[in-house]
């Protein structure tokens, strides 16, 4: 089984604000993606595939991955331009957010075993603490389903290739001006297949860094882990 890592850091990080985009943003006095790339390194993947906002492929933080390409206008096209740039003999595809930065190895190898038990798209989540409402546009709730049986997902998602290429190419081009919504996950378009996705129990620790108040809880695992 040969293992790679597909790891989107194209975003601009609008959320967070700052003057780079979000995965180049400093932690503790270094980029998001290094540590992203440390962790990778740490766990089964062989390759990893960093796409990165187009100009920054020389940046040295990416020194960690294998390749580096340039990303497209929403995740989900990010994503396909990193398939696009895999080795052939790849067979098992981790999809990570830079973001993620500090997902821990054995995050990564859990999901690896997931999809090595023939589970072919796994993605790591925990139970929802909040009571989720579905609204319509106007606000007023529509549903509240039962927060039981919710999952808040994470990244890395894990996929057999085939599966993931297969999903990504009947979802059509994700341009951001496309006629379906971008997905915001890949299981979701493997769902959109109406294959099976299984989810495995997810870190605290694989918390996306979205708004400047991640940051800070960033620095405070950080400063935990070190003392
Ligand atoms: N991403 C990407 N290409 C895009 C958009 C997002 O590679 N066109 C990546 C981001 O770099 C991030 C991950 O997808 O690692 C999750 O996206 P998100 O948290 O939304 O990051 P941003 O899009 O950068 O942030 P924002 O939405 O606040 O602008
Ligand atoms: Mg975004």
């Amino acid at each position: 089984m040969t293992v790679a890592c597909i790891l989107v850091a194209a975003g601009r990080g609008e959320r967070l604000g700052g003057d780079r985009p979000k995965a180049f943003a400093e932690l503790a006095g270094r980029p998001l993606v290094e540590y992203a790339l440390r962790a990778l390194a740490r766990s089964r993947a062989h390759d990893v595939v960093a796409v990165v906002p187009a100009g920054l492929e020389n940046d040295p933080a990416l020194d960690g991955a294998t390749r580096v390409v340039a990303g497209g206008a929403t995740r989900q096209e990010s994503v396909l331009l990193g398939l696009r740039a895999l080795p052939g003999s790849v067979d098992v595809v981790l999809v990570h957010d830079a973001a993620r930065c500090l997902a821990p190895p054995e995050l990564f190898d859990a999901v690896v075993d997931a999809v090595a038990a023939r589970h072919d798209a796994v993605v790591p989540g925990l139970a929802v603490v909040d009571t989720v409402k579905q609204v319509d546009d106007g606000g007023r709730v529509i549903a509240t389903p039962d927060r039981e049986a919710l999952r808040a997902v994470q990244t890395p998602q894990g996929f057999r290739r085939s599966v993931l290429e297969r999903a990504h190419a009947a979802a059509g081009p994700a341009s951001a001006g496309s006629a379906d919504p971008p997905a915001s996950d890949d299981a979701g378009l493997v769902e959109r297949l109406g294959l099976p996705v299984y989810v495995v129990p997810g870190h605290p620790d694989a918390f996306k860094i979205t708004q400047p108040m991640d940051l800070l809880l960033a620095e405070a695992v950080l400063a935990a882990k070190a003392a």
